[in-house]
Formats: C-alpha cells, structure tokens, sequence
C-alpha cells in the first residue's frame, strides 16, 4: 500500500473512499457540518437520530454524497476529543480501513484532525495497514483487498514514512504467522530472515543442527530431535549505533516453535489446531528488527531466532530426560509440551554471551498467561523494574495492551528438581506463566530482561472489528517505540 500526503480539500479529493473520522463530543465536526449543508440537512438529522453518535469505532457510510468528489464517505467515531488516545485511533481506523477492504480500491484518503500527534497518527495508519490486510492468503476469492494508495490530509511527512515502515512489519509478523507449518519451518523460516536482512543491510549468521551440536545448544536440541526438519537459530544484527560500540544495546530474543504437536505430551486436536502460531515471538522479533533498521534508529540492536518444530517420533525426546542446556545448567524433562523455555533457555544464553546492556525475550509460551490476562493482554516478567517500566510504557504508548505479573522468589522453589538442577514444569498448574519465566530468568543472569509472554494477543481466534482473524503482529510497535526512546 502507498501511502503518501493529500495534497487536495476534504470536498476535492478524488478518491473511491474518504475515511472521516468524528468525535462524540461533536459529531458535526468541521467535514461532516459542510457535507451537511450540500446534503440538505441529512448528517444533522443522522446525529439527532443517534445513528450518527461518533462513539469509537463507530462506521457510517455514505455513498454519492452530494457536494463531495469522492463517491464514499465513511465517518468513524473516535470517541471523546479529550480521551483520544493511539489505541482508540488505531481500533477505529483499522475497523474502518477493514470495512472498506472489503471491496478492492484504487485510492482511499483519510481525514482526521491538523492536531493530531505523531503518536495518533502513527497508530491510526498502521490501522489503516492491518485493518486493510486479510489473513486469506490461500482463499481463491480474498475478503480484504489492501488499498493500491492511502491519502493522508495534514499528517507531517515524517509520520507517513515511519507509520508505513511499522505497518510493514506488523503485517510482516502477521504473515509469517498466518503461513501454515507447511510452509515456515526452521530451514524456511531463516530463509525468509536472510531475505529480509538482504533488504535491510542485517548482519546475519544461521546456525544449522551441526552448529548448533558444536555450540552445545542442548536444550534447543532435544525439543528439535522428533522433528524430520532440522533446527536453526537465527543471529540478526543492526548496527545503528553512531558511538560504534561494540556491545549491543539492545537483544530481542524470539521463541520460534514453526508448530508445537506438544510432542509426546501431545496435545489434544483442539490445542492443536492454532499451533502454527507458536513462532508468533520470533515472527515479532524479525519485524521489529527489520522496522528498526529501516527507520535508522541510533542503537546496536541483535534480534535471536530460536526455530524449531515439537514433533511425535521415535527419537523424540522423552519425560525423564536430563538436558544439558548451553550454560551448563541440567533440566529434568517433565512435560515435552512446555517446549518453548527449552528452546529459550538457550536463545537468552547465546544473547547474554552477547553482553548486551537490556534483554526482551517474546514467546507464545503459556496457556496459563491467557488464564491469567485472557487473550488480549500481554504477560510481562521480569527481574529488573526499572526495564520493565520502560517496555510497559511504552506499549501503553503505542496502545498495546499489556500487564506485569510478580517474580516472587517463592515460584522458583517450583522448579526445583530431584535430579537435575530445574525441571521444566512447576509443581502444579497453578501461576504457570510465572513458573516458565522463572525458567527463563536461570539463563540471564544478571543482565536486565523482560519476558513478554504473547500467547494470548499474537493470534486471534476470531476477527476483530479492526483485525481480520490470524496473526497481530502484537509489541512489534512497542518494541520498535522501546528502540526509539532506548536509556540502558
Ligand atoms: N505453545 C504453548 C502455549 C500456548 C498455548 C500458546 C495457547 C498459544 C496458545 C506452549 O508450548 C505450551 O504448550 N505450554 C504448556 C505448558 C505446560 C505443559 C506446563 C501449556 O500452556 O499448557
Ligand atoms: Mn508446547
Ligand atoms: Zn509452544
């Protein structure tokens, strides 16, 4: 999708559509009162019969309105003027946009308000960009046909630029999670990585099961041994850093399970079904890289891809089994299901050796986070408050939801083993989230890290009225707005 300034009035675009956007504090607002008056009174009448409410996410169609150019206007409430906030505009947009993808068109121009913040702006076209994205890949007759051009009225170029680079990458993550197991698998997933620091000008390095062997990656190892599609792990770098330091700032390390079966702890089918998703942390992570290079950001930041696929075979690894992790440390198998922290515990481990200044790991790790938050609020852990507050702030800039949990030391007593030093699950299924972070957090250790747990938001069961269903490419936003503002 193009996207480029509009350079004509609200009444003198020539575009298929025009998406207005309104408050419900004034729904007459400037547009929609001139449209009111070359249509004789009819918007004014559509506020008095409440069909016109401006409320956020609300859409009205007119089609041919007199006095106007374009053949469409949609008006899409906002809410209050003073409530306005980037999840809001993001939402209502994209519902738009999504609404209007359902047909294809040439040229589709957007009208908000000249006040509007960057911020605003930025969420608002990255809805623009989802809203108008299906998850039909492989449908004949697609549902959503992005627009071929976006016209934005008095949004400052620099917006355009940046929002057009996020919205690429979110869509980039939602792809790749969309695409079935069949498709991304280790081998096919890194190439996809390679192509992409190709076009980005990344450092890249992909290290094959032999490489992995000599790197004593064990952990990774076993989760991959019932697989016939060998394993890889992806070292991604972007060196943005003006100061030319040598350490990276920054390390974003990404569970990527190309499908988790549950192996011989198998999963019941209908666990199974959206398991495709469980590479949604690493799908995040090389979205997040590739924006971040294309906007320059003036950091050192490495992006770690952990990708394998938890299958049933005779050579699968077994309960019982004692892995030796990369680090050295033992793990006492318990459950082949809780796979994703293995492949974890040795992506961190290859990003501490790194000595990078803060850590972010993403993976769609525990049932238990949706439990805990349901499915549209992120799960953070971490060992450092100061770092966290930092991530968590910035998702609620961007407008992604999210919520930390506790690291009390009391849940690592949980995973303490008889015969190695951790076992892989927790005692019980209770404050599982919890238990696998405490997992996690063995292999970083002192280095500041953040888990985001995603395994609730990355993947929708169920369209949203801004997102067709699939993949959301969740925290690539945050994570790109947590390079922006970097303190270490
Ligand atoms: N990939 C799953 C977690 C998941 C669940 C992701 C639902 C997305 C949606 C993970 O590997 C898993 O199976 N976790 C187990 C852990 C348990 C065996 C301790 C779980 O959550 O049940
Ligand atoms: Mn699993
Ligand atoms: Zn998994």
């Amino acid at each position: 999708m193009q996207i480029r300034a509009a350079s004509d009035m609200f009444s003198q675009v020539d575009a298929d559509a025009i998406i207005l956007g309104t408050y419900e504090d004034n729904p007459l607002s400037e547009s929609v009162a001139e449209m009111d008056q070359s249509t004789a009174g009819l918007l004014a009448q559509l506020v008095e019969s409440k069909e016109l409410t401006g409320k956020p996410s609300e859409l009205v169609p007119l089609l041919g309105p007199a006095g106007i150019q374009s053949r469409q206007v949609l008006i899409v409430g906002l809410g209050k003027r003073d409530q306005l906030d980037s999840k809001t505009s993001f939402r209502a947009v994209g519902a738009a946009a999504r609404h209007l993808a359902a047909h294809p068109r040439k040229r589709v121009a957007m009208f908000m308000d000249a006040d509007w913040t960057a911020e605003l702006w930025e969420a608002a076209i990255v809805g623009a960009c989802v809203g108008s994205q299906g998850q039909d890949l492989y449908r004949s007759e697609k549902k959503r046909h992005p627009f071929a051009e976006l016209l934005v009225a008095d949004a400052p170029d620099h917006v355009l630029q940046t929002a057009s680079t996020l919205g690429e990458s979110v869509n980039l993550a939602r792809q790749l999670v969309n695409e079935p197991a069949a498709e991304i698998y280790p081998e096919s997933f890194a190439e996809r990585a390679s192509q992409v620091a190709d076009e980005c000008g990344l450092e890249i390095e992909v290290w094959d099961e032999k490489r992995l062997a000599a790197e004593r990656c064990g952990a990774l190892l076993a989760v991959a041994r019932g697989s016939t599609r060998p394993p890889r792990l992806v070292i991604l770098r972007y060196r943005g850093s003006s100061g030319g330091a040598q350490d990276p700032s920054l390390a974003l390390v990404g569970k990527g399970v190309t499908f988790d079966s549950g192996g011989l702890s198998l999963k019941p089918s209908e666990g199974m079904l959206a398991m495709k998703c469980d590479m949604a942390g690493a799908a995040t992570v090389l979205a997040a890289v590739q924006a971040i290079a294309q906007l320059e950001l003036p950091l050192h930041v490495i992006g770690i891809l952990g990708l394998v696929e938890n299958m049933v075979s005779g050579d699968s690894y077994k309960l019982g089994d004692v892995l030796t992790a990369r680090s050295g440390k033992t793990i006492e198998v318990h459950n082949t299901d809780a796979e994703g922290r293995l492949v974890l515990a040795d992506a961190l481990h290859v990003a501490i050796e790194q000595k990078p200044a803060r850590i972010i790991d993403l993976a769609t790790l525990t049932g238990a986070c949706v439990v805990a938050l349901g499915n549209d609020v992120v799960g953070a852990m971490s060992n450092d408050q100061a770092w966290c507050d930092q991530v968590v702030q910035a998702a609620g800039q961007c407008g992604e939801p999210i919520w930390q949990l506790p690291m009390f030391a009391e849940y690592g007593d949980e995973i303490l083993s008889e015969v190695a030093d951790i076992k892989n699950v927790g005692g019980g299924r209770w404050g599982g989230a919890i238990t696998a972070a405490k997992l996690l957090e063995a292999f970083v250790d002192e280095t500041p890290w953040v888990h985001l747990d995603i395994a609730g938001p990355s993947f929708l069961e169920k369209a949203k009225p801004w997102s067709d269903g699939g993949g959301t490419g969740v925290m690539v936003r945050t994570l790109v707005e947590v390079a922006r503002y970097f303190r270490a």
